[in-house]
C-alpha cells in the first residue's frame, strides 16, 4: 500500500554531503515502489523541520547520518511528534554513536574490541598515554573524521590535533591487519566485506571517492573467521537494542597466522551509507536483494520506541 513517506536527510554534521546522497538514492527508491515521498532537507532549525513534517506524514525515512541524525536526538523529536521512523531507536542510536559507551557494552558481554580507554583531551600530550601503535578518534563522529593513528617513533599527537578534538576522545591499540565490514539486517548478518585502499588507512577520501577503497564481497577469509565476525556483528547488534539495519566495522589481524581470535570490533553503524554502492546495499545485492527492495524492507520496518 502507498505511504506518505518523509526522507530526511543533509542535517549539519560533518557527514551533511553523503547523507544529501543517500536520501537522494532512497527517495527514488521509494518512489520506485509507488510511495509519495517528501524530501526534507534537514537543516538547523527545528520550527522548519517540524513545520515539513506537516501534514504528518505515515513514515519518516531517516538517510540522515552522524550527529543530531544518528545519536538517538532526531529520534527522540520524531518518538515525541508520533511518527514512525526507520532505523535504530533513541537508546541504541545514542550508544551506538559514542564510542566509549558502546564499546563498555561490548567487553562487559565478552565481545572483542581493541584495548582501550576514554580520556580527557587535556591528558593527551601525557606522554605515556599508550605504547604506540594506537590510534586517537572522537568518541562520536563518523567517516574517519579526526581519527589519527599514532606509530611507533613517526609522528606524535601534535597541539594541532589535540585542538580540534572533542572534550572526550578514545585512545585504542591500534588492530594492525585487515578492515572487515557485516551489515546486520533484522537480526541476521548479510555477509562480511574486506576493504582495501592503497594508502593503508581508511579515512575520508577513501571512504567516499570513486577511486577510494576496494570492495571485496564475500571477503576471502577462512570459514570459522568469516562465521566468528557474522556473529560478532549480530550479537553487537542485539546487545545495542538495534532496529532495522546496522553495519558493524571490524578488524582483523592475521599477522601471527589465521585465527578468530585477531577479530576485533570498532563500532557499530546505526544509520549505515544508502547509495547503491554502499556497503550494505552491495551485501543485500550479494544475497539476492536489489537495492530498491532492501530500502523498501528498511521503511516497512518503520517504528516509534
Ligand atoms: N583500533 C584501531 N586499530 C586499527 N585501525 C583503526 C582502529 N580504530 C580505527 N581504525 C581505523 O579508522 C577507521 C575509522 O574508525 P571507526 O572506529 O570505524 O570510526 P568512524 O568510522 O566512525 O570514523 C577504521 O575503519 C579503521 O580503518
Ligand atoms: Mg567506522
Amino acid at each position: 500500500m502507498a505511504k506518505d513517506v518523509a526522507v530526511l536527510m543533509g542535517g549539519w554534521s560533518v557527514e551533511r554531503e553523503v547523507s544529501l546522497v543517500s536520501g537522494a538514492d532512497c527517495a527514488k527508491a521509494l518512489r520506485e515502489l509507488g510511495h509519495n515521498v517528501r524530501e526534507i532537507d534537514v537543516k538547523h532549525d527545528l520550527d522548519d523541520l517540524v513545520a515539513a513534517l506537516k501534514p504528518r506524514p505515515d513514515a519518516v525515512f531517516n538517510a540522515l547520518h552522524g550527529r543530531y541524525g544518528e545519536d538517538g536526538r532526531i529520534q527522540a523529536l520524531l518518538d515525541m511528534l508520533g511518527i514512525p521512523y526507520t532505523h535504530s531507536g533513541v537508546l541504541a542510536s545514542a550508544l551506538a554513536m559514542d564510542k566509549g559507551a558502546s564499546r563498555s557494552v561490548f567487553s562487559a558481554n565478552r565481545l572483542r574490541v581493541p584495548e582501550g580507554f576514554v580520556v580527557n583531551r587535556s591528558d593527551l600530550l601525557d606522554k605515556n598515554l599508550m605504547e604506540p601503535p594506537f590510534v586517537v578518534k572522537p568518541v562520536n563522529e563518523g567517516s574517519s573524521i579526526g581519527v589519527h593513528i599514532i606509530r611507533p617513533g613517526s609522528n606524535r599527537l601534535t597541539e594541532e590535533m589535540v585542538a580540534e578534538l572533542d572534550e572526550r576522545v578514545l585512545v585504542e591499540q591500534y588492530i594492525p591487519g585487515r578492515e572487515l565490514t557485516v551489515a546486520v539486517m533484522g537480526d541476521e548478518p548479510l555477509a562480511v566485506t574486506e576493504l582495501r585502499v592503497d594508502t593503508g588507512f581508511f579515512d575520508y577520501e577513501a571512504k567516499y571517492s570513486e577511486a577510494g577503497a576496494h570492495h571485496e564481497c564475500p571477503a576471502e577469509l577462512p570459514d570459522d573467521v568469516y562465521r566468528e565476525a557474522m556473529e560478532m556483528s549480530a550479537r553487537a547488534h542485539r546487545l545495542l537494542g538495534c532496529r532495522g539495519v546496522t553495519r558493524a566495522d571490524l578488524r582483523y589481524d592475521d599477522t601471527n597466522g589465521p585465527s578468530t581470535d585477531g577479530l576485533a570490533l570498532l563500532e557499530i553503524n546505526t544509520q549505515p551509507g544508502m547509495t547503491p554502492t554502499s556497503l550494505v546495499p552491495e551485501q543485500a545485492r550479494h544475497r539476492g536483494m536489489p537495492f530498491v527492495e532492501l530500502v523498501g524492507w528498511i521503511l516497512e520496518r518503520a517504528q516509534c520506541d
